[in-house]
């Protein structure tokens, strides 16, 4: 039969929609959000929290909390979808539909992942940002608050300091760090030593589980509870919201930052300060930060060790203090300023103290490409060890790199290595973190850099801990071992579970086993549930 022009138009318009209804399907985000209109009971305001790429706003929900630039460019797997719930209510219908439709689940809170986690995968996912869940109330008179993982550690500590000058909470040093990420990993800073870390003072939660459900404290149990606590959110559910306890903090805190280059004797301060950092009184926390710098003597260049420290009290009774503790130093009352705890904080994140409201500020001014590792010491490096270190952060790829020394010690030591997964506690001296930045003229570059700090790690190994090589999880590091894209055994997955949990990564998977057996929440490095499960249920 011959086409006539008629029936020529119709064809070509069949084809048309046809082709057009696939291209929308073949995006794969078209069923999610007709899910999403039908399990939030065709609730109109649910269109203005979901994205996909066919809206203008995507790129820049997608990349505003992003803080690291190599999980930026063209090739980073992408989100089919990004939802932005305002109400808690709005979560269960995403845990649904994502898995009626085949989709991972990322769940982010600040988005500082140092492998993209939370904003990256390969497998077809969407993104769950949890920005707009960001209430923070405290109750000062029981020293307690709940706060929303959608908030910031900057807007913790803002709100914090709004109601009390003498209360604090033991978290990390920048403040635009997620409460969700932070606090499930652990969580750290200036008051480490005193009180521990974020996880340790976490006395509640709440979390929406695989089957949907809001559970507390009480109703998921102490398993569960102490799970999510150091072992990552990311494995066992959505985290709705922490209730912390505050922590005492005096009115005047002493702060002091003081550098020395290898000519001002840098190599044996830092020598000394291996022996004696973990023993200090818990009220003083000197932290080293190492990197390459210019020498003003000659023009050439030198390694910098600056000591960086925050003392819980006044510069009258530190004084004393440093002089019989750590002479070598040379610290004098010129170089102290007394400020509170909330100015300290601006102190040690790089702000001036008078700009307390940079706290609420969601994005960083200095967002860069990076690649970060993480070590702990239980023996003091020797003075050739430190010097041949120096001699790698000569090298050419080490301009912009640094390395973080934070003291343990303290409560450190006295919290039991299982009280929550974070296995880290007494027989560390310290922690390093080793970090590597370049610029993004030099993005085709990023191996070389790359490479050096795996370089680096290589020379750490006889300095630092082993069996396990221990690592933070929070400092994540996709070298150390990758679960598979399917289903990952115990034994794959202990190569990096180890390093972050120790013997506590036998629990971990138990505790995975009981809440999600079938393995929803899941990325390149979650607890993966025991194997045995799916053999019996034949998957
Ligand atoms: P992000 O949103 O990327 O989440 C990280 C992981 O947690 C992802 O797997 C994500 O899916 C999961 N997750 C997030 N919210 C969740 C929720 N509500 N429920 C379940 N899972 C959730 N650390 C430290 O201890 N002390 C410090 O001082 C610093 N400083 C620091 C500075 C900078 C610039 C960066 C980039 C990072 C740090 N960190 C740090 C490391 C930081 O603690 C770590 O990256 C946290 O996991 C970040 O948490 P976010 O919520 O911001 O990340």
């Amino acid at each position: 039969m011959m086409n006539t022009p008629s029936t020529c138009s119709l064809l070509f318009a069949l084809l048309v929609i046809f082709s057009c209804s696939w291209a929308v399907s073949s995006d794969g985000h078209d069923d999610f959000i007709q899910c999403m209109s039908i399990q939030s009971n065709n609730d109109s305001s649910i269109s203005n929290v979901v994205y996909t790429p066919n809206d203008t706003s995507y790129s820049s929900i997608l990349n505003f909390s992003i803080q690291n630039l190599r999980f930026t460019s063209e090739t980073t797997p992408k989100p089919l979808v990004i939802v932005t719930p305002v109400q808690e209510s709005q979560i269960q219908p995403i845990i649904y539909c994502a898995k009626e439709n085949g989709m991972q689940i990322r769940v982010r809170s600040g988005g500082h992942d140092y492998e993209g986690l939370s904003y990256a995968s390969e497998v077809p996912f969407v993104i769950l940002d949890l920005f707009n869940l960001r209430e923070i109330s405290v109750d000062a008179d029981n020293k307690t608050a709940w706060v929303q993982t959608g908030s910031t550690i900057g807007e913790l500590y803002y709100r914090i300091s709004e109601t009390s000058q003498t209360l604090g909470f033991p978290a990390g040093v920048c403040p635009t760090v997620g409460v969700g990420g932070h606090f499930s990993g652990g969580g750290y800073g200036a008051l480490l030593r005193k009180y521990g870390l974020a996880a340790d003072n976490i006395i509640d939660a709440r979390l929406v589980d695989v089957n949907g459900r809001i559970l507390d404290r009480k109703s998921m149990g102490e398993d569960l509870f102490w799970a999510i606590r150091g072992g990552g959110g990311a494995s066992f559910g959505v985290i709705l919201a922490w209730k912390i306890q505050l922590v005492d903090v005096p009115e005047k805190v002493t702060v002091f930052t003081i550098d020395k280059t290898l000519d001002q004797n840098a190599t044996n301060i830092v020598h000394r300060w291996q022996y004696i950092a973990h023993k200090f009184d818990e009220d003083l926390f000197i932290r080293i930060l190492i990197r390459r710098v210019n020498s003003s003597q000659d023009g050439g260049r030198t390694i910098q060790a600056s000591f960086n420290s925050l003392y819980l009290g006044g510069v009258g009774t530190l004084l004393p203090l440093m002089q019989q503790s750590f002479p070598e130093l040379g610290l004098q009352r010129e170089y102290c300023t007394e400020m509170s705890w909330i100015e300290s904080i601006l102190y040690f994140a790089g702000f001036p103290i008078e700009s307390r409201e940079v706290l609420q500020n969601r994005t960083q001014p200095n967002v860069r490409y990076f690649k970060a590792k993480t070590d702990y010491v239980q023996k003091p490096i020797s003075r050739n060890g430190l010097e041949g270190i120096w001699k790698l952060f000569f090298e050419e790829e080490a301009e912009e790199a640094e390395m973080i020394l934070s003291p343990y010690g303290g409560r450190m030591d006295k919290i039991s290595d299982s009280a929550i997964p974070f296995p880290h506690r007494a027989g560390n001296l310290y922690k390093i973190q080793h970090l590597v930045y370049w610029e993004p003229e030099e993005v085709e570059a990023s191996d070389k850099y790359i490479n050096w700090i795996r370089k680096l790690y290589s020379y750490m190994a006889p300095y630092v801990s082993n069996f396990p090589r221990a690592a933070y999880i929070n400092y994540r590091d996709l070298d150390i071992g990758v679960n598979n894209k399917g289903n990952t055994s115990y034994s794959q997955a202990s190569i990096w579970g180890i390093k972050y949990f120790k013997n506590n990564f036998n629990r971990l998977v138990h505790v995975k086993t009981k809440v999600d057996p079938a393995n929803f929440f899941r990325n390149e490095q979650s607890i993966p549930p025991l194997y045995s499960w799916w053999n019996k249920n034949g998957k």
